[in-house]
């Protein structure tokens, strides 16, 4: 019997419903972008963000069910993200397919927002199966992941400060550019001189882990010692350097990673797996080390419902269904279960 999942994302300033079938199959993908109105403020602020999804949230389902020709009746379970993410708004996506679920009497099935992101590469690769290493990096992570089924993984690395996207949000804002920084900085990098600013690679010893507090730092002193000395920055070659020390950084950790699991596979994931310097970073070091790469499109790596919705049909194979009085958490490893109690043997 096939399944058919309604799930919501609501972990950041994106209210998203998507509709899956059998996890890979996706009738519907909805998205309301608050971008817009975080960009007054430089940045989202979690209080607008979170009234804006309570005043969507039932718009994107409505429109999501009426996309996919499917009627609430036929919903095998409703979804949301539970983790990690902004707390407030977490809860109201949650809050809301709770209610679904248990006024359709359904399951309610919890979902990790990074769990998520690896599921946007099953979205775009219909025949990829786990084990993999995935690399999911956001404005919020930078995790190498162990994946060694759709509901198992374990942490190889994360950042001891601050995320990739994070860091090109804050160094894009210096700059001038437009929110949000990483897409626009990206842009701006292709025409770019990498070698022009020479950018810290940092790196943890005896550890894959990142840092890239120090790399935001550099780039913003240079941008200041230019300004007082009344020097004129070359944007795009500021742009091509920051993206180079990011890519030079991730790529070869994510091989390490694959390497010391044997892992073939590779699949990268999150807003910042957009970015053309490290994919193309990514592809290099894979061929050369012998390894298959996933990459998704454009429109999958970022925050979008079919991902939650493709990994919550995995989630519900596995019996990890979460009662109604089931929580958010601001912060979370990819390796926990979210729910109360699961049903696996
Ligand atoms: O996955 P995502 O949409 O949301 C989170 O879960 O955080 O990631 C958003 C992050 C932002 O920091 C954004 O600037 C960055 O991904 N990003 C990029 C690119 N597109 C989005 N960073 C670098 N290059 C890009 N092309
Ligand atoms: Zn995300």
């Amino acid at each position: 019997m096939s399944k058919l999942i309604l799930a919501i994302e609501s972990s950041c300033d994106e209210t998203a419903c998507a509709i899956s079938k059998d996890g890979r199959e996706i009738l519907a993908d909805i998205v309301y972008s608050q971008a817009d109105m975080h960009a007054l403020y430089g940045g989202v602020v979690p209080e607008i963000a979170s009234r804006k999804h309570i005043e969507k949230v039932s718009l994107v389902a409505e429109q999501a069910c009426r996309q996919a020709g499917v009627a609430l009746s036929q919903l095998d379970a409703a979804a949301a993200t539970c983790a990690p993410g902004l707390i407030g708004a977490l809860l109201v996506g949650a809050n809301f397919a709770k209610a679904a679920a248990l006024a359709l009497d359904i399951p309610f099935v919890p979902v990790h927002h990074i769990r998520g992101h690896v599921a946007a590469n099953y979205v775009a690769f219909p025949s990829l199966e786990p084990p993999m290493t995935a690399l999911v990096a956001s404005g919020g992570h930078t995790v190498i992941l162990d994946v060694s089924d759709y509901t198992r993984m374990e942490v190889l690395a994360t950042t001891r400060d601050d995320a990739a996207g994070e860091a090109f949000d804050k160094i894009a804002r210096m700059m001038g550019l437009p929110y949000p920084g990483g897409a626009s900085l990206d842009r701006l990098s292709q025409t770019g001189d990498p070698a022009r600013y020479p950018l810290p690679r940092a790196g943890i010893r005896d550890s894959l882990d990142f840092s890239f507090s120090g790399l935001k730092t550099a780039a913003v002193n240079l941008i200041h010692n230019a300004g007082q000395k009344k020097q004129e920055i070359v944007a795009a070659d500021l742009a091509a350097a920051v993206s180079h020390a990011v890519a030079d950084t991730v790529a070869p950790r994510v091989i390490e990673a694959a390497r010391l699991r044997g892992r073939k596979r590779v699949a990268a994931a999150g807003g910042v797996a957009a970015n053309s310097t490290l994919r193309a970073a990514l592809q290099r070091e894979c061929e050369k080390a012998g390894l298959e790469l996933y990459l998704p499109p454009l429109k999958l790596c970022g925050d979008n419902g079919s991902m939650i919705a493709c990994q919550a049909y995995y989630e519900l194979l596995a019996g990890h269904v979460g009662r109604p009085d089931q929580n958010c958490f601001a912060t979370m490893p990819a390796s926990e279960q979210l729910c109360f109690f699961d049903n696996e043997a």
